[in-house]
Formats: structure tokens, C-alpha cells, sequence
């Protein structure tokens, strides 16, 4: 697992342009001076807010969570009976429970994302005995549909995405300045100069992400033909059995 420190950034500058340059000293009138020819080391330091874990989930996940996902999408019936988007905030055409366990050790590979995010970001490991259930579902989505912006009411959150429409690089590719088709974004704070607010995420297959609950999300529309199709869940520590989806 690669791991970077996003919270610190250190760069050397220099107040003269000139690389190399010595840190020299002269003495006016008894007092040390110091000259502008010389090089300035900086930190900035981003103590705050929250982090995103980003992977990729192994490609057998994806075939497995698309199989499953096909077996009950292309069926009505299947469809209206593992229907969950009465608890989800999405304005889209299908969303649906899935049964994590029917996936072999994906459930074992969400423990371990969310351990990993847990120990990376506080510093600790779950307490003994922790618990941790999962919420699985599968949105469905085609031209026009999009997602709120909302939160989930869990600890962790997650999405994988599954499936992308064969025009979407085509589409996303046209956007020639701040595209946004298709993409999910993370609203990180209120907009405010020298705070970044947005963190937008173009869809690729594979592309596995990991959050608090709590942060702000939404996706925005597309208009290619075909399905932009991803996984989600919530992760409790502490709960015997996950609660519903979302809160807007
Ligand atoms: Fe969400």
C-alpha cells in the first residue's frame, strides 16, 4: 500500500532566484543584518480536515460485484426486491442492496481498507472487540442521472466504480475547462481563500476510495449512452448491524 504524507509540504525558495546561493551576514552599526541572497525552507503544514484513501480494488472484485450486480439489474423482479434507494439520495434508475458475502473476501479486503484508513489517519488500531458491519449497495446509473449532494450515517464510507459508459472519455474529454460529467466530488469545507473546498474524482474502473461518513458528496451527471455503474458501502466500528444508506 503506498502511502504519502499530503499533510506536510516543504520546499526550498530562494528571495533572490539565484540556486546555491550562501546565507551571508554584514554588520550595520553594530547590528547583524541579514542579506536577501540566501535560501528559505518552509513547511506547510495541513493539520486538518479529512483524508481519502484511494486503491485500486483487484479486478476479480470488480467481476464478481458486476456479475452480481447484472444477475439482479437485468431482472425486474430481483430489482423491485433488492430495491435500496428509498434510503439513498440518488436521482437515478436503479439502486440496489447487495449481499457482500455472496463476493468471496470482500469482505475481508472492506476490513482491511478500513483498518488501514482507521490506523493511517488516527494513529490507532480499533479497539479490541471492535465491531465492523458493512452496507453494500450498487447504483445504477444512465444519461441524466445524478446524486445529491449528501452524506452517509456510518463511520467509514466507500465507492468503487464498476462500470463506465464507452463515450464517457469522450464526453469528459470535451469539457475544455473544469470537467465535471460523471465525476463525484468530495465538498471538503464552505468555499474560502487558501482552503481548497472541492476534491473532484473523474470515474475509472477499478478506482477504489474510502471516507469519513460525514463528508459532503455528490455526483454529477452524464450524457453518454450506457452505464456509469459503481459499488458503495458504509463501515461501522461499532454497530452489531449497519443502519439505512444516506442522510441529505
Ligand atoms: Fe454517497
Amino acid at each position: 500500500m503506498r502511502r504519502r504524507m499530503p499533510s506536510l509540504r516543504r520546499s526550498p525558495i530562494s528571495l533572490t532566484k539565484r540556486k546555491g546561493t550562501k546565507r551571508t551576514t554584514t554588520s550595520t552599526n553594530g547590528k547583524e543584518q541579514i542579506l536577501t541572497n540566501q535560501e528559505l525552507q518552509y513547511d506547510i503544514y495541513q493539520p486538518f480536515g479529512p483524508s481519502i484513501l484511494k486503491t485500486k480494488m483487484p479486478q476479480g472484485f470488480v467481476n464478481l460485484m458486476n456479475a452480481e450486480a447484472d444477475r439482479i439489474l437485468y431482472d425486474e423482479k430481483l430489482s423491485k426486491e433488492h430495491d435500496w434507494s428509498h434510503n439513498l439520495a440518488g436521482n437515478v434508475k436503479k439502486e440496489i442492496a447487495i449481499d457482500h458475502n455472496k463476493i468471496p473476501n470482500l469482505a475481508e479486503f472492506l476490513i482491511t481498507m478500513s483498518k488501514t484508513y482507521y490506523k493511517h489517519t488516527i494513529d490507532k488500531e480499533p479497539a479490541d472487540g471492535s465491531k465492523v458491519a458493512f452496507r453494500v449497495w450498487v447504483v445504477s446509473q444512465y444519461a441524466g442521472d445524478f446524486n445529491p449532494m449528501h452524506i452517509h450515517d456510518s463511520n467509514l464510507s466507500g465507492v468503487a466504480f464498476l462500470k463506465m459508459p464507452a463515450g464517457f472519455e469522450a464526453e469528459y474529454k470535451k469539457e475544455d475547462h473544469h470537467p465535471t460529467a460523471g465525476c463525484l466530488e468530495f465538498l471538503g469545507s464552505i468555499p474560502n481563500h487558501f482552503a481548497r473546498h472541492s476534491y473532484l474524482v473523474k470515474p475509472e474502473v477499478g478506482d477504489f476510495y474510502l471516507f469519513p461518513s460525514w463528508l459532503t458528496h455528490q455526483v454529477y451527471p452524464f450524457r453518454s449512452k450506457g452505464e456509469r455503474r459503481s459499488l458503495a458501502f458504509n463501515v461501522h466500528f461499532t454497530l452489531d448491524n449497519p443502519v439505512k444508506g444516506v442522510n441529505v
